[in-house]
């Protein structure tokens, strides 16, 4: 109805957008003059490195910039890494706690070779200095020590990290490359099964606690736990050029010594993930101290920004330019004011309405300002990116003010309207799953779109799984991948069947599965296929605009209905349970399927030959044969014939046998048998919307109205009758 009225408002809007733009454009000229003035009334923050500075811990709330870990915790205005309950001795013995700040840090980046160098990284730099006590109640023999650490993860003390273990790792960790710490201990105990040369040294620990170098402290005359408390002042200074660390110890107030108690050389890129954490780590044994740090700076060179002072050059013209273009944007203004004014009063009733439904949902990701997100990612930096996928590119970003890390996405095509737009996101926004990458806000200004989500330390699936010549991670071992699997499955149940609005995913794959700081899988990019009214477009399309490799999670019926329905999802998904358990991409770079290649081992009665081999025949049998049987169920050709979330869910929690799957691969057969999908979803999502009145928006949009288009093709398909082959 009413298309022929639609038209003009809508011609109307596009010169506003023209407008609009040119006005944009201006303020991009004038705001990074502006921002830059700004960056330069902040003296502790160069804009090269980042610094945080703990005068005390007393106004510190757990969990916002630092995370206190197992047994650590606050007293009086000091982080006490293991407890500091005097008064019961058995409370104090064989405790271990950690102390992170929760912003990650980027420690290392490759450099491109050149003709003079062969390719080389750029390590980080840091200082750091801190204060602490460690005090031995009445006098008692003092244990184990605590040190500062750099690590990969949030985890916090594995468990047996007591006694000698510092905290850092435990016995059958110690030592591995995988840990991927570097730490600086200060030892109290002598203890020769990790080869400790006194009971009082410093000592650099890398991925263990038998430390590389050690420095006796009794000969400057320092000791770490006296029996009269004495607060020591350690400064470490990290020269990522050099490659050397460098630690000094003196009684506070005392100025930093002039030569260092321990100095090593230290190339941090080899040990270290990319992204890590810096802290502390303590522990107590069968004797005990406190352990205890009152005070703390730390100062780390930020890698992705080099732009420092080539703004300067033309600054000052920028800021007398500024006035000009500050007027010019005035003017602009006032036309594009008159532009909205002669919008109809519906369109912004709607808009009113939908922004209104957004804020009042509880505890619902927030609406950022452009400038906001265009400051946090440094205007959108190369250096920043994160990755890129069939929607846009994803950029790290950092709140001014808020030292959180956040992963910004920027899409490379606009969605229709805002207010479809706004629509899908109410939506998006209300999706909350432990599997799910959680959405902090978005930003829909000038029309560009920006999702804000959490940023994950850990990446995506496919770089743990394939990573590059430079990676460092380690292999993903078996229950790890096991878990992952589990993870997806559950998110895709909640879109699929628990949320009150069916959500089709329509991209899985494992680019878009990131790993939390445990490694557990979080599904991103939910929802936004309808979002972005991308059912639209072609596979082919899609592939040739160059998202390579998402041949092979879709469903080949996608190919000739062009649309996306649950068991389309199911097929990606055992796509990616294939490519976990074998470690191979669904399509190889010879253009075969992995699916196939598994299915003719399942043939030949050798299934388990298809387990990725770098996991050295380390994984439980039986689960593998499970995942596999059940990643080609998922591949069935037959749509009807996948399994649905539900079962999968039985299957991976191993309460139902797993699925039993023909020896050959069935043929794809077009049209498929009755394809009840859609219209079961388009019924299930008309009686969704009578019991979720507050919902009732999304109903109009359009997207319904194309879906239902598509239902009745679709049905029109089943009732032609059966499959004729
Ligand atoms: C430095 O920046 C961080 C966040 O980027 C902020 O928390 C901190 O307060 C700043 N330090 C100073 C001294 O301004
Ligand atoms: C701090 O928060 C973490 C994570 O929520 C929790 O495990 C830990 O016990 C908390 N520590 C303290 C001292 O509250
Ligand atoms: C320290 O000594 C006092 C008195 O000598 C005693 O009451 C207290 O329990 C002792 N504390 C510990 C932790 O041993
Ligand atoms: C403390 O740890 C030691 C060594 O692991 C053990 O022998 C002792 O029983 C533990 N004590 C307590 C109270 O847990
Ligand atoms: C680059 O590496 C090669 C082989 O490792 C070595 O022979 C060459 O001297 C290096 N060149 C430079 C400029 O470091
Ligand atoms: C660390 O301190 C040294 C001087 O002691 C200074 O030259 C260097 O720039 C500092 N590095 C950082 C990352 O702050
Ligand atoms: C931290 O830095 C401030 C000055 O920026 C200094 O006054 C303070 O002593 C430092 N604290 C430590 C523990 O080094
Ligand atoms: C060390 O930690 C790992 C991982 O958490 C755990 O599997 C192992 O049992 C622990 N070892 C000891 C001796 O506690
Ligand atoms: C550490 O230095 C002290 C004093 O110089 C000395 O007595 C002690 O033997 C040294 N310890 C080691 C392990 O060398
Ligand atoms: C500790 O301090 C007291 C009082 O200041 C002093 O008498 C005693 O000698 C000190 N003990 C040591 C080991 O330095
Ligand atoms: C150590 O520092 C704390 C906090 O600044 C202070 O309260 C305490 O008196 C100091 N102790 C000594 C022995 O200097």
């Amino acid at each position: 109805m009413g298309d022929a009225t639609a038209c003009l408002p809508l011609r109307r809007r596009r010169r506003c957008h023209r407008i609009l733009l040119a006005a944009v454009f201006c303020l991009y000229l004038v705001l990074p003059a502006l921002s830059q003035a700004d960056s330069d009334a902040v003296p502790a923050n160069t804009s090269n490195s980042v610094s945080f500075v703990f005068p005390s811990f007393y106004n510190v709330v757990n969990g916002s910039n630092l995370l206190l870990l197992q047994d650590a915790g606050f007293s009086q205005g000091a982080l006490q890494l293991t407890p500091d309950t005097v008064n019961n001795a058995n409370y104090l013995i064989n405790k271990s706690g950690n102390v992170f700040l929760t912003r990650s840090f980027k420690l290392w980046e490759d450099l491109p070779a050149t003709a003079t160098a062969n390719a080389s990284r750029r390590v980080a730099s840091f200082n750091t200095s801190f204060n602490i006590n460690v005090y031995r109640p009445n006098g008692s023999i003092p244990g184990d020590g605590l040190a500062f650490v750099i690590a990969r993860s949030l985890d916090g003390p594995p468990p047996g990290s007591d006694g000698a273990y510092l905290g850092l790792t435990n016995a059958t960790l110690n030592g591995l490359s995988t840990n991927q710490f570097v730490a600086l201990e200060l030892d109290t105990v002598m203890d020769s099964s990790v080869e400790d040369p006194d009971d009082n040294h410093v000592g650099l620990d890398i991925n263990g606690v038998v430390s590389k170098v050690t420095a006796n402290l009794t000969r400057l005359n320092i000791e770490i736990a006296p029996v009269n408390a004495t607060n020591y002042t350690v400064w470490i200074n990290y020269d990522g050029g050099a490659r050397a660390i460098r630690l000094y110890m003196g009684v506070v107030g005392n100025p930093k010594p002039a030569s260092p108690a321990l100095q090593a050389s230290l190339d941090l890129s080899e040990f270290l993930n990319q992204r890590s954490f810096f802290g502390f780590t303590g522990s107590t044994g069968e004797t005990y101290q406190l352990n205890c740090v009152l005070a703390w700076n730390l100062t780390v060179e930020i890698l992705t920004d080099d732009d420092n002072g080539a703004l300067s050059g033309w600054k000052l013209g920028a800021v007398i330019g500024a006035a000009a273009l500050v007027g010019l944007a005035l003017v602009v203004g006032v036309v594009v004011w008159v532009c909205m004014r002669r919008r109809s009063v519906r369109d912004v009733d709607s808009r009113a309405v939908v922004a209104g439904t957004l804020r009042s949902l509880p505890g619902t990701p927030r609406e950022f300002e452009f400038k906001e997100l265009r400051r946090a990612t440094k205007n959108f930096d190369e250096k920043m990116k994160l990755g890129q996928g069939g929607f846009g590119v994803v950029y790290r970003g950092v709140l001014q003010g808020e030292n959180r890390e956040l992963a910004v996405k920027k899409f490379s095509r606009g969605s229709s309207g805002t207010d479809d737009f706004l629509k899908e996101l109410t939506i998006i926004n209300r999706l909350r799953h432990k599997h799910l990458v959680p959405l902090v806000g978005w930003c829909h200004e000038k029309g560009i779109l920006l999702l804000v989500y959490e940023y994950m330390p850990n990446g995506s699936l496919d770089q743990h799984l394939y990573g590059g010549d430079n990676d460092h991670r380690p292999l993903l071992g078996w229950e790890r991948r096991y878990n992952i699997v589990a993870g997806v499955g559950s998110a895709l149940h909640y879109l699929h069947e628990e949320y009150d609005q069916l959500v089709i995913h329509r991209d899985l794959k494992s680019s878009n599965i990131m790993l939390d700081a445990g490694f557990g899988a979080r599904l991103g990019d939910f929802g936004l296929a309808r979002a972005l009214e991308i059912d639209k477009t072609s596979y082919a399309e899609l592939e040739l605009a160059g998202v390579p490799g998402t041949l092979g999670y879709i469903a080949p019926e996608c190919f000739h209905t062009g649309k996306a329905t649950r068991t389309s999802d199911v097929f990606g998904f055992g796509a990616v349970v294939l490519e976990v358990v074998c470690g191979r991409r669904p399509r190889g770079d010879n253009g075969q399927f992995l699916t196939d290649s598994v299915w003719k081992l399942h043939g030949d009665g050798h299934i388990l030959d298809a387990v990725d081999p770098r996991l050295a025949g380390d994984f439980d049998a039986k689960d593998a044969e499970r995942l596999l049987l059940l990643g080609l169920a998922c591949s069935h050709p037959i749509p009807s014939d996948r399994p649905k979330t539900e079962t999968i869910l039985q299957i991976l929690s191993r309460s139902v046998p797993p699925p039993t799957v023909p020896a050959a691969k069935p043929a794809f057969v077009w049209p498929a048998g009755p394809v009840d999908d859609e219209e079961d979803d388009d019924l299930r999502l008309m009686r969704r919307a009578a019991i979720s009145m507050s919902m009732s928006m999304s109903m109009t949009s359009s997207n319904f109205a194309s879906s239902s288009g598509y239902t009745t093709s679709q049905s029109q398909y089943s009732r032609d009758g059966p499959p004729q082959v």
